[in-house]
């Protein structure tokens, strides 16, 4: 009997900014970061190779937590600059027609309507390709940036959000399906009585609707979650359609599935509406030690540059890293940013965490195209089901051509992806296994 096949995503870490600027193959003109081209090209690359969707990573600060200022950030292009996601989906959009394309918008950073609004425009542009990485925000200095004094604390952010998504969802739904009527002999555009106020009235959220626009292809553009607390897998089971989730084991991901899952039935929902994918950072060439030899100058390249990384983790956490000693277990941290990696954080020195955990994120998929290819399969076999989120921090066209054009075609080979889209919108891709 052929094999489910399983999902393949794309996550563009560090958003809309500079990707390999100091490494080889990063490309001509790095200063070229700010026009869309290198990721179009991605999203083109990703395409070809059936990928369900493209998520653009998002944050909207230039980080200060390591070593309380912005100088590593900047001087090394940590986590920042970002240029604005929904523009560079935009673009992504008209340059193709299957792969979905899901902007990274938070809840503490955008009003309701504004952010229903971006998306449904982002949902009819792409004809039902549209997707929402619905989170929370997680830094003070961003929240700072919207007029707050600091990040709300975690698990309020997680009710707000609870709002904020009811709102948004009614927002989308506020026209009904065959509202836009356009009957010229009889001169209605659109037919009043299918259009409706909301009245949105919350603890945290007001708005009145009915959004100034249609429904959307996809009615609710999909929403995607990487809540890894507690909380925000609770949040994530109720509302979330692809769950993004980072998993240092293969079973730690089963285990993750299948609570995610359990939570799912507990909101009434069908567990295989969900598809959860594991973030995973493959390296692979045409022979097995030329995989190892660029995994290990990565982890050369990481221990030479501990400020990069230390930066990266403490903007992450909420957690100024460089006051504790490179060579000592870090204590329990409490962290009111991204929770789940702190927790991992505990009992390592900042330098295993930085030559360990910083070059290939979740399991470790290194070697030939074969081999990797297999591991994959027999991983998401233990796992279950559901896929794969793929990245590269220093992503650079060689990379993402040696993933479409090369793992791709194996795992095709092997059964366990798609050859072509079934269908045209993306939550159809998404739930067609
Ligand atoms: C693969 C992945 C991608 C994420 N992308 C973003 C992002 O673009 N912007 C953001 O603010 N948070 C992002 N997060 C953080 C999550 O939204 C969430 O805050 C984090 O996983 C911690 O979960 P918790 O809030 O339940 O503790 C991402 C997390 C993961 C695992």
């Amino acid at each position: 009997m052929p094999k489910k096949p399983f999902h393949l995503a794309w996550f563009v870490s560090r958003g809309y900014g500079p990707k390999a600027w100091r490494m080889p193959w990063g490309g001509p003109n790095p200063e070229q970061w700010v026009k869309p081209d290198m990721l179009v090209d991605v999203a083109r690359a990703l395409e070809r190779a059936g990928f369900d969707y493209v998520m653009i990573e998002d944050s909207s600060n230039i980080p200060y937590t390591y070593q309380n200022a912005h100088d590593t950030y900047l001087r090394l292009a940590v986590d920042s600059p970002k240029l604005d996601p929904a523009v560079l989906a935009s673009f992504m959009i008209q340059a193709t027609k299957n792969i979905g394309i899901i902007t990274t918008l938070s809840t503490t950073e955008y009003p309701p309507y504004l952010l229903a609004r971006l998306t449904n425009t982002l949902d009819h542009v792409s004809e039902g390709r549209a997707g929402w990485n619905l989170v929370t925000g997680s830094n003070d200095g961003g929240a700072q940036n919207y007029g707050l004094a600091g990040q709300f604390p975690h698990d309020q952010r997680y009710d707000m959000a609870e709002e904020f998504v009811d709102a948004v969802t009614q927002l989308w739904e506020s026209w009904d399906a065959d509202a836009m009527v356009i009957d010229q002999e009889r001169e209605i555009f659109a037919d009043p009585a299918k259009v409706h106020p909301i009245h949105y009235e919350g603890e945290y959220v007001r708005t009145r609707g009915p959004l100034a626009a249609p429904r959307s292809p996809q009615g609710r553009p999909v929403i995607c979650q990487a809540g890894g607390s507690p909380r925000g897998r609770a949040f994530a089971a109720k509302w979330a359609e692809t769950i993004i989730a980072s998993a240092g084991t293969v079973e730690a991901m089963k285990s993750l599935r299948e609570d995610i899952r359990a939570r799912a039935i507990g909101y009434g929902r069908n567990p295989d509406s969900i598809k959860i994918l594991f973030l995973i950072s493959p390296l692979v060439d045409e022979f097995h030690d030329s995989a190892i030899a660029r995994r290990d100058a990565r982890v050369v390249d990481a221990k030479t540059h501990m400020d990069w990384h230390l930066a990266s983790f403490s903007r992450l956490t909420g957690i100024d890293l460089s006051k504790y000693h490179l060579d000592e277990p870090l204590p329990e941290l409490t962290s009111n940013g991204h929770r789940t990696v702190a927790k991992q954080f505990e009992g390592r020195t900042p330098r295993q965490l930085v030559s360990g955990g910083s070059s290939t994120p979740g399991v470790e998929l290194v070697g030939t195209y074969q081999h990797v290819a297999a591991q994959m399969s027999e991983i998401i076999d233990e796992v279950g089901g559901d896929g794969f989120l793929l990245m590269q921090g220093d992503l650079t066209r060689r990379y993402v051509t040696e993933i479409a054009d090369g793992l791709v075609p194996e795992l095709q080979r092997l059964g366990v992806v798609r050859k072509k889209y079934e269908h045209k919108m993306l939550r159809d891709n998404l739930m067609a296994y």
